[in-house]
């Protein structure tokens, strides 16, 4: 196939793929919970987005051959995780912030006490995905897997851990050392998790886990601190959030400790190591995993 084939194949099997976690997205977040929560948490997830972690577990899901049904709960879940974590770090005792994906923020919307159990709401509703009753369900050993992979990127080790570290860390130095493990934390466990709970939808052998387990780490960091590069170098229409927030708020950065050369130069060492990674696999098709990682590191919003 030649570049041009292999790229025009590759975005018609991504807007394939955000039609149908668009899609799911829409029948799993209820417009009906009470007191106006269900509006709430539509509006934090629904329409807005660029769904990046659903495409890293449908990918790594069609890498390993995995089961459908599985990798399209897995895709939800990590989304709602995500939106939940982003509704959050909006909110006036995180970051502060107004403006998410091009709208006005949860709690300028709806309220802080509405933004913070629609979060809260969020996360529970994500192990309720994976989680279903009856037969026709997952087998249950992939349900306990699905949920252990997510559970562990979301808490005190993955990204609320990396949470607390960014806010004790505000107005405060950091070594480049603590610096990559709060971006690790608060930002790459949920990517590296995107990629596991993919492969862990069908057969992958140890050597072939542990590859994506470090393409998907590698990508995770990259994609904070690209985001740090973009927050100085995008406007915010284009964002869909408010640039220069970082800086504003006094918050170490790639961009802050490092500066914007050195910040660029480790996103794409860090995205030729996740595509050594990839090559590692073993896997015959990891092109969508591939392409992604690309979309990671030149992506300007
Ligand atoms: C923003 O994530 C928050 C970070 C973890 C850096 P995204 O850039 O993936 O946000 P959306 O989902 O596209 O809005
Ligand atoms: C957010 O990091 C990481 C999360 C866990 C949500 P940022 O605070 O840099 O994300 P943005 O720039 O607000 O999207
Ligand atoms: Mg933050
Ligand atoms: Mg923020
Ligand atoms: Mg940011």
């Amino acid at each position: 196939m030649s570049a041009a084939v292999e790229t025009a194949a590759f975005e018609g099997w991504v807007r394939e793929q955000l039609a149908q976690v668009e899609q799911a997205l829409d029948a799993w977040v209820p417009a009906d919970a009470p007191a106006g929560l269900g509006a709430a948490m539509r509006y934090g997830v629904l329409d807005g987005g660029k769904r990046l972690r659903p495409l890293l577990v449908r990918a790594a899901a069609e890498a390993v051959n995995g089961h459908c049904d599985a990798a399209m709960r897995a895709a939800v879940a990590v989304e709602l995780i995500h939106a939940y974590s982003l509704v959050h770090d909006d909110m006036p005792c995180m970051d502060d912030d107004v403006l998410r994906r091009g709208k006005p923020t949860v709690h300028v919307q709806f309220g802080e006490a509405t933004a913070m159990l629609a979060g809260d709401a969020m996360q529970a509703l994500a192990f309720e995905v994976l989680t279903p009753e009856g037969e026709a369900g997952l087998p249950p050993a992939l349900q306990a897997r699905l949920v252990a992979l997510l559970a562990r990127a979301s808490g005190h080790a993955g990204m609320a851990g990396g949470q607390a570290i960014d806010l004790a860390a505000t107005g405060k130095p950091l070594t480049e050392a603590e610096l990559r493990q709060m971006h690790r934390l608060k930002t790459g466990a949920l990517l590296q998790a995107s990629v596991l709970m993919g492969a862990a939808t069908g057969p992958c052998g140890a050597g072939a886990w542990s590859a994506l387990s470090d393409f998907g780490a590698a990508l995770g960091l990259a994609f904070q601190i690209v985001d740090d590069i973009l927050d100085v170098t995008q406007a915010s229409d284009k964002l869909g959030k408010t640039a220069g927030k970082d800086m504003d708020a006094n918050k170490p950065t790639y961009v802050t400790v490092l500066g914007l050369d050195e910040a660029r130069r480790q996103a794409h060492a860090l995205h030729a190591s996740a595509v050594d990674a990839l090559a590692r696999s073993g896997l015959a098709d990891t092109h969508g995993l591939r392409q992604l990682a690309d979309m990671v590191v030149h992506r300007d919003c």
